[in-house]
């Protein structure tokens, strides 16, 4: 936990119960903050703002694709709704097929005619059929659509570099090689840009049980075989760590870093930390609350400890860490398919995506992509569907509330934020980022992780004179509001009042359980 978080003065501005629940006094915390507008950071990319689809539950099919066939609206078997809401939020960035999945994908199965691709079992996932109808170019397809860059995971862990090499040609060759016409019989002409490609997916685990040094050489012989050109520039990213596994990040970067330019990082949040009772997605406790907000908070420790490993062997810091892989995991909904991973998702989830935001923002000259797990209807999921239904979740308006940030500078923003006691768990009650956004505007999201409490933040603003302040809430009564089929949503972000400017300090009234996301002008 950053020590920027702790430490500080708790001040109890006012008790202001009412309309708390009986026996809970809601009460306003004091904070103060001071913007370095002077000091912008390193930039934050748009690739922070990145998804994860694997082919699990209805991740793929039903989510994204529905056929050509289907009565859901849809262009060339892709959910229309799915790719509107998708733009809207100005997904950057999909990593596609896998997740587990990715290591006994073949690429072969899924291409040419749909009507001849083979089913097989998808192993990993609850056993379930894949029919391969969404292959190589219906998602190539579907991230065009979004306006998002392909991120490829390739097979390591059950196959060979040929395997990768020619599925990298038959993407990407602008020639007359065989590939490229087979490719192009399929109905593609030009070639696929395909500018981030992952050599294997949790290799220590699902991806091949490999320890880290036999990893790297793996690592060091497929790269021998991927040819990064000109018709292929893709950045190269080794499977990176399982959490706070450092050693794995150390060795990877040591024996195999010249070869790589990013390496991974996979990091859940469980509530109770115990993956086999991880807790509830809805209907939670306080105390529940309290520990997912600590568990996730670990994510600044997290980056902090891998970061410190690759400065040693990278100093120079030419190789990207991805959070490929983030997001919360509870127990999956009861009824449903345990291999599926269906879970809710509530104000919780979107509290915890903009407090990961904030943590991202302050290293971001090593972080350079994250991938929430997962897009749609699997973990902390931006879109649940059901039938030609879709829901929008608190996960995904956050995303949308922080378009903002997507290529803006950071700026240093000094907090100093209380300390707080939920049902047992100590936690800072909130934690903030800022930058400049391309539009010229100065942005500061709060993430308000108290349950209970308000926090009015004083924000000195230094050297930025500011003459207008606007901006977004996202909030409810409840810790477990979420938006259902068929209603309008009850988590939405609405116009935030709780801004003031006066002279050099801006005041940010932002309520308990909360994100708020404002730009100053
Ligand atoms: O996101 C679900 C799974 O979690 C992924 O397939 C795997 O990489 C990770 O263990």
């Amino acid at each position: 936990m950053g020590k920027r978080f702790l430490g500080a003065a708790v001040a109890l501005l006012a008790m202001a119960a009412a309309g708390a629940p009986v026996g809970v006094q809601a009460a306003e915390l004091a904070a103060t903050a001071t913007l370095k507008a002077d000091q912008p950071g390193a930039p934050i990319s748009r690739y922070i703002y990145g998804q994860f689809s694997e082919h699990l539950g209805a991740g793929i099919y039903d989510g994204v694709w529905v056929g050509t066939n289907s009565k859901i609206p849809n262009v060339r078997g892709v959910r229309t709704d799915v790719v509107t809401a998708l733009k809207e939020a100005h997904v950057p960035v999909i990593r596609w097929p896998g997740g587990c999945f990715a290591d006994e994908y073949r690429w072969r199965d899924g291409i040419g005619p749909r009507d001849k691709r083979p089913s097989r079992k998808n192993n990993w996932w609850g056993g379930s059929p894949e029919t391969n109808a969404f292959g190589t170019h219906e998602f190539m397809d579907f991230a065009e659509q979004v306006g998002a860059d392909p991120y490829v995971s390739i097979n390591v862990g059950s196959s060979d570099p040929t395997e990768m090499r020619e599925w990298i040609e038959y993407m990407t060759s602008p020639g007359d090689d065989t590939l490229a016409q087979e490719r192009r019989a399929n109905g593609r002409d030009k070639p696929f840009k395909v500018p981030f490609i992952g050599i294997g997916n949790e290799s220590w685990g699902c991806g091949g049980e490999m320890t880290p040094e036999y990893y790297a050489n793996e690592y060091r012989r497929f790269s021998a075989f991927f040819h990064k050109n000109d018709d292929n520039p893709a950045v190269r990213v080794a499977s990176g760590a399982n959490a706070f596994n450092t050693n794995w990040t150390d060795v990877l970067t040591k024996n195999a870093g010249k070869f790589m330019d990013a390496i991974s990082l996979h990091y859940y949040t469980l509530p109770t930390g115990n993956w086999d009772k991880k807790g509830a997605a809805t209907g939670f406790d306080k105390a529940a609350w309290g520990k997912t907000m600590a568990q996730t908070l670990r994510m600044d420790d997290l980056i902090k400890q891998h970061v410190a490993v690759m400065d040693k062997n990278d100093p120079s810091k030419r190789i990207g860490l991805y959070v490929d892989e983030w997001g919360t995991w509870y127990d999956v909904e009861p009824g449903t398919n345990p291999g599926h991973l269906y879970q809710l998702n509530t104000l919780r989830d979107g509290v915890v995506a903009a407090a990961n935001f904030n943590i991202f923002h302050h290293y971001t000259d090593r972080v350079k992509m994250t991938n929430i797990a997962q897009t749609i209807n699997v973990l902390q999921a931006m879109i649940l569907t059901k039938g030609d239904q879709i829901v929008l979740t608190p996960t995904y308006y956050a995303y949308k509330m922080y378009v903002p940030f997507q290529d803006s500078t950071a700026i240093p923003l000094d907090v100093t934020a209380p300390e707080i006691d939920v049902a047992g768990t100590k936690i800072p009650a909130f934690n903030a980022s800022a930058a400049k956004g391309k539009d010229g505007k100065t942005y500061i999201a709060v993430a308000n992780m108290s349950p209970d409490d308000g926090v009015k933040l004083s924000v000195t603003l230094g050297t930025l004179k500011a003459k207008a302040v606007s901006g977004q809430v996202l909030t409810a009564d409840k810790m477990d509001a979420m938006n259902a089929f068929g209603a309008k949503p009850a988590v939405a972000p609405v116009a935030f009042k709780g801004a003031k400017l006066s002279g050099d300090k801006l005041t940010l009234d932002v309520p308990s359980k909360s994100v708020v996301v404002v730009a100053v002008e």
